[in-house]
């Protein structure tokens, strides 16, 4: 496996901005390791990652994701206090939930607790996932990872990948996907391994839904694994952790309650007691 993601980041197209980007990544989190005491600080990946089928890009396949979840979950943890790192899709259709919540909060980019961080393809968000992650190392416990974005399984490898736009009219069009290797383990073992760690699981079909999450939570080491089916993921969604199953639920009788205003109240509950035990 690791030979699998050494060789994915090798071939990756390199990152553009790079070192803009590191600079005000370890700014941010200077500024806030050192602010009071320490703010927490959470890394709260959102939107879907697209996969390019040619490096001059016109044509890509998407994965689903309004962004909506990130957003929301993004306002939801400023507000408790939280610098928030915001790995975000960038494209017109997720603007608006975005904007929504984010745009917003000018305040907090202003005051130093919110840096938004936008990618595209499969390639940016994995790489600037590794380089927020290894920055964090050292915040350790007081870190945490929400991982909400919904991530390619499959892509064309990009040597692989035609330069020039694919012709049509030769008939139909035969494209073969590698696998993408799965990024959380990696991230929970070497990348930051005392940062708290939040993966998402979600299903079309309930009924594969839990067993699919639980097994999640075990492979991969993390904290707990947040469960939606696609239908019912603004109502409700099923925490799963070592300590059991918790559900949470919009609260219906508010029209403007969110979901994320009781998950991220149980996910910064649980993220205390985490760094709690840390220290003992
Ligand atoms: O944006 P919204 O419309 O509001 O919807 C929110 C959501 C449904 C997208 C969100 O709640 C959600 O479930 N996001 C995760 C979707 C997803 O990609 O699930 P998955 O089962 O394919 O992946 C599970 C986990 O593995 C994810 O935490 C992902 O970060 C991780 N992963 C995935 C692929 C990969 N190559 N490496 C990974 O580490």
């Amino acid at each position: 496996m690791e030979d699998e993601i050494s060789s994915f980041f090798e071939s990756s197209p390199p990152q553009k901005n790079m070192e803009e980007i590191l600079e005000n990544l370890n700014e941010f989190i200077k500024l806030n390791s050192s602010s009071q005491g320490g703010r927490r600080i959470v890394c709260v990946t959102s939107g879907g990652t697209t996969v390019p089928l040619e490096q001059r890009c016109v044509r890509y396949i998407d994965n689903f994701s309004s962004g909506n979840r990130g957003a929301a979950s993004t306002e939801n943890f400023v507000k408790a206090g939280y610098a928030v790192i915001f790995l975000y899709r960038s494209s017109y259709s997720h603007l608006e939930a975005v904007k929504m919540a984010v745009m917003d909060q000018q305040t907090a980019v202003a005051e130093g607790s919110l840096l938004k961080l936008p990618f595209s393809t499969i390639y940016e968000y994995l790489q600037m996932l590794r380089l927020i992650a290894e920055a964090l190392k050292d915040v350790g416990p007081c870190s945490m990872f929400y991982l909400a974005a919904a991530v390619s399984d499959f892509y064309v490898p990009w040597k692989s990948m035609t330069e020039h736009k694919i012709e049509s009219g030769s008939g139909p069009l035969d494209i073969r996907l590698a696998q993408v290797p799965k990024m959380l383990s990696v991230l929970r073992s070497n990348w930051a391994p005392k940062a708290f760690c939040i993966s998402f699981k979600l299903e079309t079909d309930s009924k594969i839904l839990m067993e699919k999450a639980t097994k999640a939570l075990r492979k991969y080491k993390v904290h707990a694994v947040v469960a939606n089916e696609l239908s019912t993921r603004k109502e409700e969604v099923v925490v799963v952790s070592s300590s059991g199953n918790v559900v949470v639920r919009r609260e219906c009788d508010k029209p403007e309650s969110f979901v994320e205003d009781n998950l991220i109240r149980l996910i910064v509950d649980r993220h205390s007691t985490y760094i709690k035990e840390s220290h003992n």
